[in-house]
């Protein structure tokens, strides 16, 4: 992985949609989508389509043998990921947001919880009916493209669920067209770094000041129909 000195910066790149001071309006989701130039486009929200990957639910072993569940958010998270954010330190919350955020409010909540599953996806990692982690995307400008972020209860890093968390929402940005997501970090914020690094996937890395910026290349999804 690229040190600190050999990475370059971003500075010129778009606002980073994931980061933006809370409450900012988002992309409106009853927009038309963008036209990509890149084939195959990809596919608009289909309510009644087949599944994609990570669409069901799934049980899911750590490494220390607890078993969680990991699903898509729902409407129905929005007081669950208001509590959940309640027991986030506040280091945990800044990785996050880049600023002290102690509490979030119930707009915000519905915000991250109200998602279309095509320009915003997320996952809940869920233990005893309590929400431990979430991980989402957003798509950007080309919607080909997609910004990731993390977020796990303290108690809950450094045991696993990240990759857990990580190798699901990459899948389901793969299989819904998704040909590069990039994440924002602190520069000294090890475990995302390496989260993304180790999953497989070509990385590479900009830097502006304190922040990297994590690229990931997606392969294409194979074709439907083609042998597996
Ligand atoms: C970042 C986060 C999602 C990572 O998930 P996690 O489950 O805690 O990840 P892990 O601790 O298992 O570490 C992931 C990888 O980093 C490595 N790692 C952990 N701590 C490290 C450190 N201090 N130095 C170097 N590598 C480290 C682990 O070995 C692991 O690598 P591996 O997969 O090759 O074993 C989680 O810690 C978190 O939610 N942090 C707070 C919020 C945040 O930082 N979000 C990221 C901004 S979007």
């Amino acid at each position: 992985m690229p040190g600190p000195d050999r990475v370059a910066t971003f500075a010129s790149s778009p606002p980073v949609l994931l980061h933006r001071p809370m409450g900012t309006p988002t992309r409106d989701e009853t927009e038309e989508p963008v036209p990509v130039n890149a084939t195959p486009a990809p596919r608009a929200p289909s309510p009644s389509g087949p599944a994609e990957p990570g669409d069901a639910a799934a049980t899911v072993e750590l490494p220390d043998g607890t078993v969680v569940c990991v699903r898509p958010i729902t409407p129905a998270d929005v007081a669950a990921l208001v509590e959940f954010h309640e027991h986030l330190s506040a280091d945990t919350i800044y990785r996050r947001y880049f600023a002290p955020h102690p509490h979030l409010a119930a707009s915000e909540a519905e915000h991250f919880c109200v998602v279309d599953g095509y320009y915003r996806y997320a996952l809940a990692a869920t233990l005893d009916g309590e929400i431990i982690g979430v991980a989402r995307m957003e798509r950007l400008d080309p919607p080909t493209r997609a910004e990731v972020a993390f977020l796990l209860t303290d108690r809950f890093q450094h045991r696993g669920l990240g990759r857990v968390l990580a190798e699901r929402l990459l899948d389901a940005a793969r299989a819904r067209g998704v040909q590069e997501v990039i994440a924002d970090t602190l520069s000294d914020n090890y475990p995302m770094i390496h989260l993304l690094a180790d999953l497989g996937y070509p990385v590479a890395y900009t830097r502006d000041q304190g922040i990297i910026r994590i690229t990931c290349q997606l392969p294409r999804p194979p074709a439907q129909g083609a042998p597996v």
